[in-house]
């Protein structure tokens, strides 16, 4: 692999800069430019990561010609502009979740990207993970039997207060869906991609807990603390916490709970599996083990060492058993896969890497989540997923096959 491949980000927040960190551990990506949304503060974050390119514009970034990957980490709301603006100079994307706020406008993406004929992909991180693979290939393999039951949960405590406040809980910027867009689209790519099965049908519950927020005059980075200076009340109207009722492609039958109020947790992501012959569960707050039950002998634990993986899930894994690998680990997983992918010159046709999700992962996470709003809409009815959306339209062949 001799030839260097440019990446220029638009929007470098809080995860922008870890998929500057993550694409430098690769040793042939070089960070061109970052896109801002004005010169100055563009200036200052590519002096503050080491970038000599700083522009106040996505449209001026998307046309350098030593940009060939464009990395999406606006906030939600900037998502399909940016993106079309990328693939209209046919430049691969790699984007951050949720890939757009509609399942509608995730449609226009899809079809923009194979139309475009170039590489895309959405960073659902969490698939990066060697015990998810590990997990992946066990399912796979058949060693938990038919799987009858998908259960987890994402919790976090990052909007317990008042005055916690992100551009997420604005409809305009981070769409209807708060929390089950922003971390419940991880959780529900997440089990997908392990089990194998879709979410055909939701049944969902939606609160806000905090009707009031205190909004701050100036923004401020997510999960940043702020004082109570110089803010506004605001009222609330999307979702800080969901209880969901699922059905897989299948028959198994599942739930999620998902919450940015609940006190004590961080980045609380659990999912288990139960299948006829073993269960398996997996916490990202413990990464490093994944829990495999049984009936009739012990219960384990297997630990994160690449001597005890499977070989597809051991490309996961870069360091010896018991060196802990964490976030930005599997983070870099996911970005190797699909730079790999894009260095061999390879279309959207050929075969993947399992940790590479593409706008159609994105697309059908969209459509799970206006499930899920529609079925609360309905006063917690069954929905089919992809009513709305997967019916009107059938996916197009990729343009590059
Ligand atoms: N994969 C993950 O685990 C993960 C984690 C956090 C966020 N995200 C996703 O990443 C995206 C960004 O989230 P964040 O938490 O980093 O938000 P953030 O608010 O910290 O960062 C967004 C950045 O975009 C910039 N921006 C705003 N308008 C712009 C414009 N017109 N042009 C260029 N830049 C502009 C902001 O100044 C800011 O620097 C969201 O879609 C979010 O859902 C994913």
């Amino acid at each position: 692999m001799t030839t260097r491949i440019g990446m220029g980000l638009v929007g470098p927040g809080f995860v922008g800069a870890h998929h500057i960190d993550a694409v430098r551990r690769l040793g042939f990506v070089e960070v061109v430019a970052i896109a801002a949304s004005s010169e100055a503060s563009a200036r200052k974050k590519a002096d503050a990561l080491g970038v000599a390119k700083a522009y106040g514009s996505y449209e001026a970034l998307v046309a350098d010609p030593d940009v060939h990957v464009v990395h999406n980490t606006t906030p939600n709301y900037l998502h399909v502009p940016v993106i079309l603006a990328a693939l209209a100079r046919r430049k691969h994307v790699v984007s951050d979740k949720p890939l757009a706020m509609t399942a509608g406008d995730a449609r226009r993406l899809l079809d923009a990207a194979s139309d475009a004929g170039v590489v895309h992909a959405v960073t659902f991180n969490y698939r990066g993970n060697p015990l998810v693979q590990q997990a992946r290939e066990m399912i796979a393999g058949g060693e938990l039997g038919d799987v009858h039951f998908v259960h987890g949960a994402y919790l976090q405590d990052w909007l317990l207060e008042e005055t916690d406040f992100s551009w997420r809980l604005e409809p305009d910027k981070g769409g209807e869906s708060s929390a089950v867009g922003d971390i419940g689209s991880h959780w529900c790519d997440l089990v997908q991609h392990v089990t194998g099965r879709r979410i055909v049908e939701v049944l969902s519950d939606l609160t806000t807990v905090i009707g009031t927020r205190l909004k701050p005059a100036e923004s401020i980075e997510a999960f940043a603390r702020g004082g109570r200076d110089r803010r506004q009340a605001v009222s609330i109207h999307s979702e800080d916490l969901a209880s969901i009722l699922l059905r897989f492609e299948g028959g198994a039958k599942g739930s999620v709970s998902v919450g940015q109020v609940c006190a004590g947790h961080k980045n609380g992501l659990w999912f288990e599996v139960n299948g006829r012959q073993a269960s398996v569960r997996w916490l990202q707050e413990r990464q490093n083990e994944l829990w495999i039950g049984r009936r009739n002998a012990a219960n384990g634990t297997l630990a994160k060492d690449p001597s005890l993986l499977a070989p597809a899930a051991r490309a996961y894994a870069h360091l010896p058993g018991g060196h802990q690998e964490g976030w930005a680990d599997a983070f870099c997983n996911v970005i190797r896969d699909i730079y790999t992918f894009i260095a061999e010159g390879r279309r959207m046709s050929d075969h993947r890497p399992p940790a590479f999700a593409t706008f159609e992962d994105g697309y059908h996470a969209a459509c799970v989540v206006d499930a899920i709003l529609e079925s609360h809409r309905r006063g917690a009815v069954w929905t089919k997923v992809g009513e709305a959306v997967l019916t009107k339209v059938r996916l197009k062949p990729d343009a590059t096959a």
